[in-house]
């Protein structure tokens, strides 16, 4: 473990971000809409329905905007950089060094023509200068990190050839091989059976204690969020309606965060019918 040199706190700064789109009419969809937060060295939750804006706040933060997207925001620092002015080649350094991010589906993040081992490797030496047998041992190191049993094996093989989970696990591998400060996770674990997604968290748990990283995770799942996160970001179409510590997850105030806590299963509770939540349109403005 490598002593890391001190880094202002909170580590990211992100002040009245928008992403938008243009739509078929010559006008533009906005898809985040004046997000704020600060992340220091703890474990931050995005939680909010499908198309809410979470992942657009993530690609946003590393610079990942599909092209033709407008991201703007009044600040976007982080370790003091600021992300909306530094150049394409700063960013790109950043980017898998300092700061990474799990994509939510890792069929599209990782290289199907490079095997697994070889892609991580190639991602440690771009940020640091190691020798070839130093990378490969490390390679090795975070693929058992990830609880992938069989390493060596898993090093020689093409992503088509492992499975959904494993490449998920490989994916946060890759993005951890180069100790990173901030990991943006977005639904790292939605491809995993149960008992690997708690494995997956509770690495990355360790990783944010003992390394002092910082974590955005990206869910839709309130449960899973408020059990791991020290604090929870709602959104709704775009917006932040609410931010949360976990442990007051029942003094929730906005509407739509009470109707997801209602939504959850509780033990011994007949469900029927089933609650539904009715979304109100003010909820959106
Ligand atoms: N490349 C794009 N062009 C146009 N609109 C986009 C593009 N990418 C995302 N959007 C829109 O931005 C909005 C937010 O999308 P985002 O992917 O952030 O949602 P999400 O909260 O991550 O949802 P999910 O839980 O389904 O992953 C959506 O309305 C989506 O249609
Ligand atoms: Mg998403």
């Amino acid at each position: 473990m490598t002593e890391r040199p001190a880094q202002p706190d909170p580590m990211l700064v992100v002040n009245n971000l928008c992403v938008a789109f243009p739509d078929r009419n010559g006008g533009w969809v906005d898809a985040v809409r004046n997000v704020s937060f600060t992340l220091g060295r703890e474990r931050l939750g995005i939680v909010g329905e499908s198309g809410s804006g979470k992942s657009q706040t993530g690609r946003a933060i590393m610079g990942l905007t599909a092209p033709g997207g407008r991201v703007s925001a009044t600040e976007l620092a982080f370790n003091g950089v600021d992300l909306l002015r530094c150049g394409t080649q700063e960013r790109r350094a950043l980017r898998g060094g300092r700061m990474a991010m799990v994509l939510q589906d890792p069929k599209f993040s990782l290289n199907p023509v490079m095997t697994i081992g070889a892609q991580i490797v190639e991602t440690l030496r771009a940020h640091q200068e190691v020798s070839a047998s130093v990378a490969r041992n490390r390679t090795l190191q975070a693929l058992e990190a990830v609880q992938i049993d069989d390493a060596q094996r898993v090093y020689k093989l093409y992503p088509h050839e492992v499975s959904g989970g494993m490449g998920q696990r490989a994916m946060i591998a890759m993005m951890l091989i180069a100790d990173p400060d901030l990991l943006i996770a977005d639904e790292p674990t939605s491809a995993l059976d149960v008992t690997v997604q708690l494995q997956v968290l509770s690495i990355l748990d360790t990783l944010v204690a003992q390394r002092g990283m910082g974590l955005i995770f990206v869910s839709h799942d309130l449960r899973l969020v408020s059990t791991f996160c020290d604090r929870i970001l709602v959104m709704y179409a775009g917006r932040v309606i609410e931010e949360l510590h976990s442990g007051d997850l029942a003094s929730a105030r906005h509407p739509y965060t009470q109707g997801l806590l209602n939504c959850l299963p509780q033990l011994g509770q007949s469900r029927h019918p089933l609650p539904t939540l009715n979304r109100q349109p003010q909820w959106a403005v």
